[in-house]
């Protein structure tokens, strides 16, 4: 087989993603082999029947996932294999639209980072020290620039009670399994986040839904659950909760504070979204230092690869924590929470996050337009959007159907504890897409498909 043979189906996967995918796939089997030349793109196109655009469309997502490389003036080629030892392409095949992963739009940090990197070379004797143990709380002048741009973005964030970790997930993980024993109960918004889910199975630790409305977990129904089961932590994100995009209100935030505290509950406030918005309602945490495990992370606003979380606890809490962190880990990569306080302090990761609520923005002003017919609930500058499907279609044809198209979202069955229902409601996660040009093609075939439901016909 050569490119210029490739059979394209038309099945409503991209053609240029197919032209693409066909590349990648002749790559593996050493059919096209490194430094070799593709045709140009007027040629490719006459072959395949499509147009010159769409293979310039192809060729750079080909390049885009490191198989191919474009020298100006000389053409496209297959990469070489005399890369550094440690580069990777990071790209899977990619045949869908992905609006899984409520993952940051990829936005170019190379600069930012390399100055980081950088400033660290330039201090072989502090280059040196980041390569020893340090405490398992971590090096304290990197928590303070971290409780100081906390700070800044609302949190009030103490240094002595503040804990770096290995991301969000981790820090649920350091809770959970730290103050839960198996058979415990853990109460959640009726709709909540896989992650914790998928932990609480790990760990046997049962976990009770409590009713939400569009204000968030309602303080009654938190009551109710409390005296049905004996429960000691409540889980919530108050700003932008995972999936329905709800962002609670002052007066809520305060009304359930007051639940916690006469019902003893310990509230594990999981706040990764909390600094997307431009503007939001103060943190638990600081209406409640004493009854909060304030959890947050650099992935959502900064850069996931840097796999750092962090924790406000408690007082009474600290140091069984810090204990568990350093059970799990000893302690967290000073290399990483070194690069971290640089890009803190500098500005560096307050221009990312500009950046990002300014990209999430135009991305939403565009998905609204072109999904206009849709019921679609999503803050501006939030990542992912929660759609309730029109009548005529059922959860299950449609995740079946949004498969064949190539289109990747994610079934609210995902987000309810083991046992619960799950309403007729997808998430969308708009910042996935790595182009606009790929989100707009995204949205155009999810609206056709919306729009058209399997027939209700059925013979007797
Ligand atoms: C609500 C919520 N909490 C925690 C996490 C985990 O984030 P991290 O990458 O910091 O581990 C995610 C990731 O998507 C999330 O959506």
């Amino acid at each position: 087989m050569t490119i210029e043979s490739v059979e394209l189906k038309r099945d409503g996967r991209p053609i240029y993603r197919q032209i693409a995918s066909a590349i990648e796939d002749m790559v593996q089997q050493q059919q096209l082999l490194p430094g070799a030349r593709l045709p140009t793109h007027r040629a490719l196109a006459d072959s395949l029947s499509v147009t010159v655009g769409t293979v310039t469309r192809a060729y750079a997502e080909a390049e885009r996932r490191g198989i191919v490389e474009s020298k100006v003036g000389s053409g496209t080629f297959i990469c070489r294999k005399d890369r550094p030892a440690w580069s990777f392409s990071h790209r899977t095949r990619q045949d869908e639209m992905n609006f899984g992963y409520n993952v940051p739009p990829q936005l170019d940090r190379a600069e930012l980072f390399t100055q980081a990197v950088q400033q660290i070379a330039s201090h072989p004797a502090e280059l040196n020290e980041l390569m020893l143990y340090q405490p398992p709380s971590g090096v304290v002048q990197h928590r303070a620039v971290l409780a100081d741009w906390l700070q800044q973005h609302g949190v009030s964030a103490n240094v002595d009670r503040l804990l770096y970790c290995s991301g969000a997930q981790n820090a649920i993980q350091l809770c959970l399994t730290t103050l839960c024993r198996q058979g415990y109960t853990v109460l959640v918004d009726k709709l909540t986040y896989p992650g914790l889910l998928s932990l609480a199975r790990q760990l046997h630790i049962t976990v009770k839904p409590v009713e939400m409305d569009e204000q968030g977990m309602i303080p009654e129904a938190l009551v109710a659950a409390c005296k049905q089961y004996s429960a000691r932590m409540v889980y919530m994100m108050p700003t932008l909760q995972n999936p329905t995009t709800v962002t609670m209100g002052e007066a809520r935030r305060r009304e359930l504070i007051a639940v916690c505290r006469q019902q003893q509950l310990l509230i594990l406030e999981d706040d990764v979204n909390g600094l997307l918005p431009r503007h939001r309602p103060e943190p638990l945490v600081n209406m409640a230092p004493e009854q909060v495990i304030y959890i947050g992370g650099l992935s959502k606003n900064l850069a996931p690869g840097l796999r750092l979380g962090f924790m406000l606890l408690p007082e009474s809490l600290y140091s069984r924590i810090v204990h568990a962190l350093q059970n799990h880990s000893w302690m967290i990569s000073p290399l990483l929470t070194a690069i971290a306080a640089i890009l803190l302090e500098n500005g560096a990761a307050n221009k990312v996050l500009d950046s990002i609520r300014e990209e999430m923005e135009s991305r939403w002003r565009m998905v609204a337009e072109k999904l206009s017919a849709v019921e679609l609930v999503f803050h501006p500058n939030g990542f992912h959007g929660w759609i309730s499907l029109p009548d005529d279609w059922s959860l299950s044809e449609f995740m079946a159907a949004s498969k064949t198209r190539g289109l990747e979202l994610k079934s609210s069955e995902l987000f309810v504890p083991p046992g619960y229902p799950a309403p007729s409601c997808v998430r969308i996660a708009v910042s996935a897409p790595t182009s606009t040009a790929e989100l707009e093609q995204g949205c155009i075939q999810l609206a056709d498909l919306l729009a058209n439901p399997p027939s209700s016909a059925f013979s007797p």
